[in-house]
């Protein structure tokens, strides 16, 4: 019994060799990506493939094995792309997301981590592939610019660190297109959504967290998903410019910033929905620290959706509708917070429940309350003119 089981084995074994023999043969083995840059003969020997060791140049999706392509002219990219000291490009074989560590960043937060992020986006951008970043802490001391339709996602524990960056913004979506188009890249595919997820990210408190703006070339518009994301000391958590369309945000934490948690900035344009779920805008870092300031500007088409968020805040405004038309589905305002909606405002809250302690403050053309829990209508502000309507309220 027994050995026929093993003479079955070996007889596998026997095929599964001679299958790789027929498709690339992995023969030369070395610890890191500076021992392939220095080799100057393995091509020339008949050496088409290496694997290489290190736990950097590892990874998931294989990645570890690279072929020579025999491609000329193409550059040393730092972590897809080697070339040896023969001038011979050996490309890094893998399918799906192209990983951080091939670029050399640093998980433990040791080393400055930006080349390495910029490079790997650059090759997301040209290859229209996705980003991964293993759980781990990288140190970032300059902003990266994400392009509209990259997606760049943690896997496991993920902190990328900004507490070095004192001006701009962490992560600038979309506005980069332009330069990606300048730089010879293709045109932004208009519907393609591109997704940061599940990161903390962590700054300076004096710069600002996710930039999201829009491109100024045509069709490039970003659809950007910003997803389970905790978004914390910044000036300003996130940005929403202008010329942003059906951006989401999903179960995100905004905490600790120090001007504005969320900031919708004026000028939308006719259809440009902004959602926001199951989200917290919590904590701030100063007393006139506002959580959410929506300035949508004159257009009557676009609008600013909240579900399921909460706000909750320690001295100040909590919500701020200057302009714009705001809805708020089953939200929760609590805390030593204020409500207000501006002249130029618009805001329609269904079912949220309020429990503040600095009121509402509405001077805005009309506020309409559906249902839910309203315990401080005496201390509402209304100036005369403005339209509040209050519909089967609880208390
Ligand atoms: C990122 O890469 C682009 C193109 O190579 C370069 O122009 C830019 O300065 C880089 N940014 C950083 C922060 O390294
Ligand atoms: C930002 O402020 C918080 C306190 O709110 C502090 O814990 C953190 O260390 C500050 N970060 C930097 C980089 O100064
Ligand atoms: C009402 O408005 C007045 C004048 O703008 C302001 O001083 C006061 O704080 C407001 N009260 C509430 C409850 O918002």
């Amino acid at each position: 019994m027994h050995i026929l089981h093993l003479t079955a084995l070996l007889f596998l074994f026997a095929g599964e060799c001679l299958v790789h023999a027929l498709t690339v043969t992995p023969l030369v083995t070395l610890q890191d990506l500076t021992a392939l840059r220095a080799q100057n003969n393995y091509y020339s020997s008949g050496f088409t493939a290496v694997t290489i060791l290190s736990s950097q140049d590892a990874g998931e999706n294989g990645g570890n094995l690279f072929v020579a392509q025999g491609k000329t002219g193409q550059a040393d990219d730092g972590g897809v792309y080697i070339v040896d000291a023969a001038s011979v490009v050996w490309e890094r074989s893998f399918s799906g997301p192209v990983n951080v560590l091939w670029y050399g960043a640093d998980p433990t937060g040791a080393a400055a981590s930006t080349t390495a992020f910029n490079q790997t986006i650059n090759y997301a951008m040209a290859n229209n592939a996705d980003v991964v970043v293993p759980a781990g802490h990288y140190v970032l001391n300059q902003g990266l610019q994400l392009p509209s339709k990259i997606s760049m996602n943690g896997e496991g524990a993920v902190t990328l660190d900004f507490a070095q960056l004192m001006t701009g913004s962490a992560i600038t979506i979309g506005e980069v297109d332009s330069y990606y188009y300048n730089a010879g890249f293709p045109l932004v595919d208009e519907f393609q959504q591109g997704k940061l997820s599940n990161m903390l990210i962590i700054g300076s408190n004096v710069s600002n967290g996710i930039f999201l703006h829009g491109a100024s070339v045509t069709y490039a518009t970003p659809f950007y998903t910003l997803e389970k994301l905790d978004i914390k000391f910044f000036k300003i958590g996130v940005v929403i410019g202008q010329q942003t369309w059906l951006n989401g945000l999903f179960s995100c934490a905004i905490q600790q910033y120090s001007e504005y948690g969320l900031y919708v900035s004026d000028e939308g344009n006719e259809g440009e929905d902004i959602s926001v779920y199951n989200s917290a805008i919590f904590n701030a870092n100063n007393a006139n620290a506002i959580g959410a300031y929506i300035d949508r500007g004159r257009s009557t088409l676009s609008d600013v959706n909240f579900y399921g968020t909460s706000f909750d805040y320690n001295g100040g405004p909590g919500l701020v509708v200057a302009s714009g038309q705001a809805r708020f589905f089953g939200c929760h305002f609590e805390g030593d917070l204020s409500v207000s909606v501006e002249s130029e405002g618009y805001a329609e809250f269904f079912g949220c429940w309020f429990r503040i302690d600095y009121g509402f403050d509405i001077t805005g053309g009309q506020t309409n309350f559906f249902g839910g829990y309203l315990p401080t209508i005496n201390t509402m502000n209304i100036t005369s003119g403005t339209t509040v309507n209050i519909v089967d309220r609880q208390t």
